[in-house]
């Protein structure tokens, strides 16, 4: 087949290595250190399958308006991406599908988002509904964090119109896990589950941020967990969505917390984690764009993906800054002795050129993936690649998958 990835970053790099070793791919828009970027939109890439990598082109209906030409295309349309592109309406559809999820409430008057928050506990959970890049969700012990951000919000400060609706949420504690189901429709099949790192600093300080590290596999996700999870909340929620009439074909990404009353889901996103993708995909034994395809087209019909009996650890490299205000234009440097070394892909997310150098171009600029027969030699090689690469204020935490079991 001839594929083509729709996005720019670690994420659209890591889909494009992977379904490169069976398909002919290009990536639109891609970045100078994917192969196969081109500047062409999709609409306009001849293509047998189109897969979208972010959320943003998902909530805005590109896979809708691609279906309607007669392309075949793994993502959700419009009505499907809401999940992602509003919190209140994912909880809502939670809720219905008889999920196991945080207790909430949705906002738009700033006495009554305050007098819920109080109701809450203090562990203050406050989120954005609509998109906010992966930065509209505070987690904080600080009741005046947690006041200043619903005001924020709500005043459209913080996020524009993102945070003029707020869902408060119970907050809630345990172990993370993201499991990313490939769905056709009316069933899913689960790839192997990761852990992500969410914080910006060592030991969970600092800010959240769109992930700073990943591995692949985790030991509190068992099979059993994965299945269960896989009937309980995927499958339901597939269902929930049929009764809306949606027809949802792309991955639903499921994230999880082992609370101390059982798993919980915490969140729906619409696509590929990111850097996830980036440890999972890698292990994949079978062909991922047969799977894709067959997604896409409807019927899954009992494919069970394989996954390799190692793992993968992948660290992100950011610039100086993020996830604030990312310092872009540093030239990067020691990208190829980082690549040399053994069971190491380099995945490049904000990436640019200029006068034929690569540079900085975003908060998360290269995602380190290491693979090896277990979580500790994976780590090793993707620490040492780290090693070799270089610019001005580089931020790498340097505990990712250190002691994997937990991970916040
Ligand atoms: P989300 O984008 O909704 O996954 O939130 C980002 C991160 O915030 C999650 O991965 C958790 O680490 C944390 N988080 C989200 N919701 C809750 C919650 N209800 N209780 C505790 N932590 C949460
Ligand atoms: N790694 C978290 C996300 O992709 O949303």
């Amino acid at each position: 087949m001839r594929i083509c990835v729709v996005g720019s970053g670690g994420r659209e790099h890591a889909l494009a290595h992977v379904l490169g070793r069976h398909h002919e791919v290009v990536v639109t828009p891609g970045n100078p250190a994917i192969e196969g970027s081109v500047a062409t939109p999709p609409e306009d890439v001849a293509a047998d399958l189109v897969v979208i990598g972010p959320e943003a082109p998902l909530v805005d209906g590109l896979a809708d308006r691609l279906r309607a030409d007669g392309r075949l295309v793994f993502g959700p349309g419009a009505d499907g991406a809401r999940l992602e592109g509003s919190k209140a309406w994912m909880k809502e559809v939670l809720v219905d599908a008889g999920v196991a999820t945080a207790a909430h409430g949705a906002f738009t008057d700033e006495a009554e988002a305050l007098a819920f928050l109080d109701a809450m506990g203090d562990l203050f959970v406050v989120k954005t509904d609509g998109l906010a890049a992966g930065k509209g969700v505070l987690v904080t012990t600080d009741r005046a964090e947690a006041v200043d951000a619903v005001r924020a919000y709500l005043s459209g400060e913080a996020f524009g119109d993102a945070g003029r609706t707020l869902v408060i949420e119970e907050g809630l504690t345990g172990p993370e896990l993201s499991v990313l189901a490939v769905c056709d429709g009316h069933d899913a099949v689960a790839l192997a589950p990761a852990q992500d790192f969410k914080r910006l600093g060592d030991g969970d300080a600092g800010p959240n941020t769109g992930g700073m590290g990943a591995y692949s596999p985790v030991p509190v996700a068992t099979d059993a967990a994965v299945e269960a999870l896989m009937d309980d909340a995927v499958r339901p929620t597939l269902a929930a969505l049929r009764r809306r009439g949606i027809d949802y074909r792309g991955v639903l990404y499921c994230g999880l917390m082992f609370t101390p009353t059982g798993p919980k889901v915490l969140e729906y996103n619409v696509r590929f984690g990111d850097p996830e993708t980036q440890v999972v995909l890698p292990r994949l034994v079978d062909d991922l764009g047969e799977l894709l395809a067959a997604a896409a087209a409807g019927d899954l019909s009992g494919r069970v993906p394989a996954f390799d009996d190692g793992a993968a650890v992948t660290v992100v490299c950011a610039s100086e800054g993020y996830p604030v205000a990312p310092r872009t234009g540093d030239p990067i440097e020691g990208l190829e002795a980082a690549s040399a070394i053994e069971g190491v892909t380099v995945f490049a997310a904000g990436v640019g050129e200029v006068d034929g150098r690569l540079v900085t171009a975003g908060g998360r600029v290269l995602t380190v993936t290491g693979q090896g027969s277990d979580v500790a030699e994976a780590r090793s090689r993707a620490y040492a690649a780290v090693g070799e690469l270089s610019w001005p204020g580089m931020q790498v935490r340097g505990d990712v998958a250190a002691s994997p079991t937990v991970a916040g």
